[in-house]
């Protein structure tokens, strides 16, 4: 037992005992829950840089008296459902077979609950199907043929994902992928060189994580993903899997984060960022802090710059129980969406370990 009762609580039995009908002294934690006190804590949501409508329409759910993890899925959503954001949900890139696999977890605090979906094909919103997981088996993690089981049992539709833009994105990887194949890139009559590949090709690993804060001071956060672009089929980033890709406690705070999953999933940094909070730590401290330990633990050559910098990005973003918030990335350059109860959501610079140089 704790001798010292937590600010949170201590504001929550305050107000309810201001509400009168005889209540007085601590209340059992079910009667907490149910309870609905006024507002007394100043509600916050934050998301990776596209997340500024997810943000809008979390707090708008949330000022209406919405529960966190409620608001945190119905953001996110826009984001799964647009076409044009090809990193998530509909729309986004698919794997090197050219199908759309896609990752979600949820974390639920006031009842200390988490789900995930990973490799989900199909179905557009694996962030609803994730919160399913969690509500409504015994389990915390489907993946696969068995998630897209799952899913159709709860009445989702099967939909195809792929749009005409991220085929076309897809085809491009393909055919510039090796000149040792037989898929080809445009070329006419001329060409004498069909290519080295595009070196360039973008293989996106973008993400969206969204948590939120809402007005009984209960936490919950969300991490949706078509992970890496032609990827592998079968290949898991971490967004769907707790701890690395999401973390979500209570009483302390919650992280989120988006860039390279692999790198993410060797050091489980959402957790670790919640415990850098427990311990004191500022959000942005702790997710600098988790960037360090990425930057510590990779050592192989192949993914360090001549200075033995890592080459690539991961992305944190947290908030803590008293609505504090912050994001850090290894490199210079992201932003995190930010909405304290505004009709509009703004963009914050993430701290980070290194400046990326203008070229
Ligand atoms: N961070 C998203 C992924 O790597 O899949």
């Amino acid at each position: 037992m704790e001798s010292k009762m937590k600010r949170r609580e201590f504001l929550r039995s305050t107000a309810i005992a201001g509400m009168g009908a005889g209540l007085s002294g601590a209340l059992p934690h079910e009667l907490l829950g149910q309870l609905k006190p006024t507002s007394i804590f100043k509600p916050v949501c934050i998301a990776s840089s596209n997340g500024l409508q997810a943000t809008a329409k979390a707090m708008q759910m949330i000022l209406s008296g919405a529960d966190a993890l409620d608001a945190v899925i119905a953001g996110v959503n826009l984001v799964e459902d647009d076409p044009n954001d090809n990193s998530v949900g509909y729309g986004g890139l698919p794997n090197e077979d050219g199908d759309v696999e896609l990752d979600a977890s949820v974390m639920h605090g006031p009842t200390g609950r988490g789900g995930a979906v990973a490799s989900l094909r199909n179905i557009k919103n694996p962030s609803r199907v994730a919160r399913l997981v969690m509500e409504r088996t015994d389990h915390v993690l489907l993946v696969g043929a068995g998630a897209l089981r799952f899913a159709k049992a709860h009445g989702f539709k099967e939909e195809n994902l792929l749009t005409d833009e991220s085929r076309r994105e897809w085809l491009k990887w393909k055919e510039n992928l090796s000149t040792d194949d037989d898929w080809l890139p445009p070329h006419n009559i001329e060409t004498l060189d069909i290519g080295e590949g595009i070196k360039s090709a973008v293989r996106n690993t973008g993400t969206i994580n969204c948590c939120a804060i809402d007005q009984r001071g209960n936490i919950s956060g969300c991490t949706t993903t078509s992970g890496l672009a032609f990827k592998i089929p079968g290949r898991v980033g971490d967004s769907p899997i707790l701890g690395a890709g999401l973390y979500v406690d209570n009483d302390v705070g919650a992280a989120g984060s988006t860039g390279r999953g692999e790198a993410n999933l060797l050091s489980c940094s959402s957790v670790m960022i919640v415990e850098y909070m427990r311990q004191g730590k500022s959000p942005e401290q702790a997710c600098l802090m988790a960037c360090q330990r990425i930057a510590a633990q990779t050592k192989m050559k192949r993914l360090l710059d001549d200075k033995g910098r890592p080459t690539f990005n991961v992305n944190f973003y947290a908030v803590n129980n008293r609505g504090e918030h912050g994001g850090a990335a290894i490199w210079s350059g992201p932003r995190y969406a930010v909405n304290g109860g505004e009709a509009q959501s703004r963009l914050l610079e993430c701290a980070y370990l290194y400046k990326r140089e203008r070229r």
